[in-house]
């Protein structure tokens, strides 16, 4: 496992493993348990997922000590707000079972969020929290957000894979001094991205899957990845993309697949914002 330095110098694995749409306990906790054994060293979960606990019972089943696992959770729209962030904060804590969270995210750019950023700046200072970051904040809000917080954003999560691949995002990140990390860096299945002739044509020149050249495309990029699977032989296949990388002909063939927009959701419109807000995960 590679691992990159955040802004403020704690260490972050570049694969993580992700558990978005594995509500169920024993699923998820089997999943984590599997990816944690296979040697993964990062999970990403949220308050959103509703699989805190199974998460946190995986850990702690696992044997692998504490500071050796990166685990990152997402504070909730619903929760946003000075006051509610920090009790949203404790109760993830709790679901986890955990003294301390590694990396911390506003889940969405809609809402109060300010409030809740400096809520999160405070349990940062305090200790609770190894780094603070956001996802989904497209360049406009990312450059607001880091131009008007005391202490700005140490990761963007987003969603970066082959079909979306946001180079002007990943700029703007970089000007900002904000570590980029892909959300759906296998695009969620969609595109037909497991057959795509690309993906696969250069996979056969190093005996690897079309997953697997996605994966390694972002991290060619600097892009810190978290796929999402649930059947043992992806989560293994997913984390074997660490003896090859991709030469400049294939990164500049993959380029060519983006298609400029998401079909997954886009942060840009009313509709969006819409669900957004509509969107609870508690009474
Ligand atoms: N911050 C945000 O707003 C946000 C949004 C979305 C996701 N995320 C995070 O990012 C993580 C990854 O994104 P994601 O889960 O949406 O999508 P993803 O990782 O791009 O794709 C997951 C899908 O691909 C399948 N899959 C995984 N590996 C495969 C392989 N090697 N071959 C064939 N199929 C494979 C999985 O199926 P099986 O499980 O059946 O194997 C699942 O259907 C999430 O789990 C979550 O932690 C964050």
């Amino acid at each position: 496992m590679e691992y990159t330095a955040l802004r403020n110098g704690v260490k972050m694995p570049m694969e993580g493993f992700g558990v978005f749409q594995v509500p169920e306990a024993a699923v998820c906790e089997q999943a984590v348990h599997s990816a944690l054994a296979a040697g993964y060293r990062l999970i990403d979960t949220a308050a959103a997922y509703l699989n805190e606990k199974a998460v946190g019972a995986a850990i702690r089943k696992s044997g692998v000590p504490r500071e050796e696992i990166f685990v990152t959770t997402k504070l909730w729209i619903q929760d946003y707000g000075y006051e509610s962030t920090k009790k949203a904060f404790q109760n993830s804590l709790d679901n986890l079972g955990l003294e301390y969270i590694d990396l911390y995210l506003l889940h969405q750019p809609v809402s109060d969020y300010y409030s809740s950023w400096r809520a999160l700046e405070e349990l940062y200072e305090a200790g609770k929290i190894r780094a603070i970051g956001v996802c989904n904040f497209y360049p406009d809000r990312l450059a607001d957000l880091c131009l008007n917080a005391k202490i700005a954003p140490m990761v963007n999560q987003v969603e970066l894979h082959p079909f979306f691949a946001q180079s002007g995002a990943l700029e703007n990140m970089k000007e900002f001094g904000v570590q980029p990390q892909a959300w759906a860096p296998l695009a969620e299945g969609k595109f037909g991205i497991f057959t795509n002739p690309v993906l696969t044509g250069i996979g056969q020149k190093y005996g690897k899957t079309a997953a697997q050249i996605a994966l390694r495309w972002n991290i060619e990029r600097g892009v810190i990845i978290i796929p999402k699977s649930t059947h043992e032989e992806r989560i293994h296949e997913n984390l074997n993309i660490w003896d090859f990388s991709l030469s400049k002909e294939d990164m500049d063939a993959i380029a060519d697949l983006d298609i400029g927009k998401s079909q997954i959701i886009d942060h840009s419109t009313a509709e969006t914002a819409k669900f957004l807000n509509s969107f609870k995960i508690h009474e």
